[in-house]
């Protein structure tokens, strides 16, 4: 008898185990589950569903703390800061903020948020949902109303490097409460669906899917052309493409974001950026050579700043580097100003040599980019290539990009 009620026991237990961390339980999910945990019975399908919603509250929290919490930080994943180091962007933030609370005009249409590697999409992602949270709005004390989402207004936030079409599909179904397992099954799901379901689905990283072009037109694509009809508004993070052919795929179902473009970027933003790195007020466990020099710190940021480009990567590997230094640069030195990279690869390099000494991938890397003879590699692919060809591993775009640095 025992031994038969010893599964139903941990089934239940599992169950309960999912309530304890699922978002939404009705009081009846609560006592049907009790009810079959102590009759011993077989598995109801209440218990499926619970585990299933546990399992997205698992995946979706992974999401947020490895990826939209600390770019909505603008810190490294591996980073050790607790602060927010999240500097502007007010006019992309006040935008996209007013759309996802349902004012402003093309309402309607998704979003799509896209610019260079490292210009910040993750981000401005990252940092709406984050204030979209109630769990970690906190994380951001600072904000002014107008870049403040309703709380809950963000349905699921998916990050899907490396992710198949199906595997998207089924997240952003499991989010919705369906149970499709495909794109085809998920849109025509909502095709027959009566109920509007008004949400936003951030979807960051479109570009690294296990295939982009597949991604955006078997699912991203006609989900946001659905979204007069289902509610269900896209939030999307993507690099360009070759020749914008990423944000083409699009056409018109989509309005586009750029922040590179000079209305979405204020180069005093990335100045603002590095300072507050350098200064890192908000972790005093950090050692900083800038520490309680904010003169200082504003204006090596301001130097920083001007060969960063539009890159808040490059400004953030440079400050990381800086710091590492042990001793404040000297501005009094003739030209200091121009002494900081002003490239994702020169960067790269610099950070790796300053920051993470050591390790085989170190070598490859930096063998690839002396073999390119002081030009550095303007694309990672070509950098990652160069570094398989000469190394002693194989790597890729997102090797150099990211897994390497973060
Ligand atoms: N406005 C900002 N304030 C503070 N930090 C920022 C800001 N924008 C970007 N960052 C930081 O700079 C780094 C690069 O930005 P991010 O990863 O968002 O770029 P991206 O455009 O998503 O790049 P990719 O094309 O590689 O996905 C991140 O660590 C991020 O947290
Ligand atoms: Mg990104």
């Amino acid at each position: 008898m025992l031994i038969h009620l010893l599964p139903g026991v941990a089934i239940g237990a599992g169950a309960l185990l999912g309530l304890a961390s699922a978002d939404r339980v009705t009081p009846t999910s609560v006592v049907l589950t009790v009810l079959l945990v102590v009759s011993g019975t077989g598995v109801p399908p209440i218990v499926d569903r619970l585990r299933e919603r546990a399992a997205l509250h698992t995946e979706h929290a992974e999401q947020l703390r490895g990826h939209f919490r600390p770019s909505g930080r603008g810190v490294l994943p591996s980073s050790l800061r607790e602060g927010s180091y999240f500097a502007g962007r007010t006019q992309a933030l006040g935008e996209l903020t007013a759309w996802i609370n349902g004012e402003g005009p093309d309402v309607a249409r998704s979003r799509v948020v896209t610019g260079a590697p490292g210009s910040g999409k993750s981000a401005v992602l990252g940092r709406l949902v984050s204030t979209a949270d109630a769990r970690t709005r906190s994380e951001t004390p600072t904000a002014p109303d107008q870049v403040l989402p309703r709380l809950g207004a963000l349905g699921a936030a998916l990050h899907v490097r490396g992710r198949t079409v199906d595997e998207v599909a089924a997240e952003i179904s499991r989010a919705l409460s369906l149970d499709e397992t495909t794109a085809g099954g998920l849109l025509a799901r909502l095709r027959d669906a009566r109920e509007r379901r008004a949400t936003v689905v951030v979807v960051d990283g479109v570009d690294e899917a296990a295939d982009a072009h597949r991604l955006i037109v078997d699912l991203l694509e006609p989900l946001a052309a659905a979204a007069g009809r289902t509610g269900i508004r896209l939030l999307v993070g993507t690099r360009p493409g070759a020749e914008d052919d990423l944000l083409r795929l699009f056409a018109g179902s989509a309005r586009v974001v750029d922040l590179d473009e000079a209305r979405y970027l204020d180069r005093r933003d990335i100045a603002e950026y590095v300072r507050l790195t350098l200064l890192a007020e908000s972790d005093p466990q950090i050692t900083t050579a800038y520490r309680s020099r904010p003169g200082l710190a504003a204006s090596v940021g301001a130097a920083v700043a001007v060969r960063s480009g539009r890159s808040f990567l490059v400004a953030q590997l440079t400050a990381l580097s800086l710091m590492a230094a042990g001793e404040p640069v000297d501005t009094s030195s003739a030209g200091w100003q121009e002494a900081f990279p002003a490239t994702v690869g020169a960067a790269m390099e610099r950070y790796l040599q300053d920051v993470r000494p050591g390790g085989p991938w170190l070598r490859d890397l930096l063998m690839a980019l002396a073999w390119s003879q002081g030009d550095g590699f303007d694309d990672p692919r070509t950098w990652a290539a160069a570094a398989t060809a000469l190394g002693t591993d194989v790597y890729s775009e997102r090797d150099v990009t990211r897994l390497i640095l973060r």
